[in-house]
């Protein structure tokens, strides 16, 4: 009697897959999102895809990857949104890298309460702002930084490629499971309840007042120039090649005032991208060259 095999190879992932999936599909549609967003998919990313795209293919009532690909091979399809939109990453959470927040609120709004005192103005850019977990965390230490200092001018621009998260962020109900790391004194002081019995809250609109959410590609034309004396772009460039993360951090400089700051993820950094800023903390950079 012949001994049984004590173990079954498994069988590729892509036989128990629900559309047939192949390396021509991947290499097409990573070409697309790299050209489109800047983001640099590896070979890892590859079930990620796969998983992300079967569900829009479904929706979509396609056959396949064939047709979904020559839908969003087309450059004037209205799918290359949903396409992007399905590929980004959002993960984000309310005061998320929570140093850069007591950097804003102990050291870069005392500068500028001084180099803008002639115009009482503070801009500040949250590039990849996702579901606006980040904005509202800037726009509550501005809040708290500045007091009852009336009459500051203070305006936060907060923008994502993906449509669906700014829309998430623009209406600003968190429920209960997304309000780790306020805290229970800012939940009372800047949130009131979104109605309902699920403990879901609303941001204030004290709060939401000073942001202004926008779909923007970074990758794009910017309709601004800026200055800006702020700008968190946390998270973001991890999802781009070298190349590019150089690219989008020369034209941060080009639209940041002279004092400006840029605060970035903790797994990023600047070293051989771009040396047009200086380090001045952990993961936090000022323009270089000023006075
Ligand atoms: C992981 S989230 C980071 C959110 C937030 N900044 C934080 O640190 O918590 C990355 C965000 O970058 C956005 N993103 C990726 N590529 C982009 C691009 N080319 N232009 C604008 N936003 C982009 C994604 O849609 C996503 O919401």
């Amino acid at each position: 009697m012949s001994a049984q095999p004590l173990a079954v190879a498994a069988p590729p992932v892509e036989a128990a897959q629900e559309y047939p999936f192949t390396d021509k599909h991947f290499e097409l549609l990573r070409g697309l999102v790299a050209r489109h967003a800047g983001i640099s998919l590896n070979d890892t990313k590859r079930q990620l895809v796969y998983g992300r795209l079967a569900r829009r293919i479904r929706a979509l009532g396609l056959s396949g990857f064939d047709a979904y690909c020559d839908l969003v091979k087309d450059e004037n399809s209205a799918e290359i949104e949903n396409f992007i939109n399905a590929i980004t990453t959002n993960l984000t959470a309310f005061f998320r890298e929570n140093h850069h927040f007591e950097c804003l609120a102990q050291e870069v709004v005392p500068a500028l309460l001084q180099s803008n005192a002639a115009s009482r103005r503070i801009r500040v850019w949250s590039a990849g702002c996702s579901t606006g977990e980040e904005p509202y965390s800037i726009a509550m230490t501005l809040l708290e930084a500045l007091g009852n200092r009336n009459g500051w001018d203070v305006k936060i621009l907060a923008t994502d490629i993906d449509s669906n998260v700014v829309a998430t962020a623009a209406a600003g109900v968190y429920a209960a499971n997304r309000q780790q790391g306020v805290g229970d004194a800012r939940l009372k002081r800047w949130f009131t309840p979104a109605g309902g019995a699920s403990g879901a809250l609303r941001v204030k609109d004290e709060v939401r007042e000073l942001i202004r959410f926008a779909p923007l590609n970074l990758m794009g034309a910017w309709p601004f120039k800026g200055p800006f004396d702020v700008i968190f772009c946390r998270n973001v460039v991890i999802y781009f090649d070298k190349p590019t993360q150089g690219r989008l951090f020369g034209r941060y400089a080009d639209v940041l005032a002279p004092h400006g700051h840029l605060f970035i993820g903790h797994s990023e950094t600047m070293f051989g991208t771009c040396d047009r800023f200086e380090l001045i903390g952990r993961t936090i950079y000022r323009l270089a060259g000023r006075p």
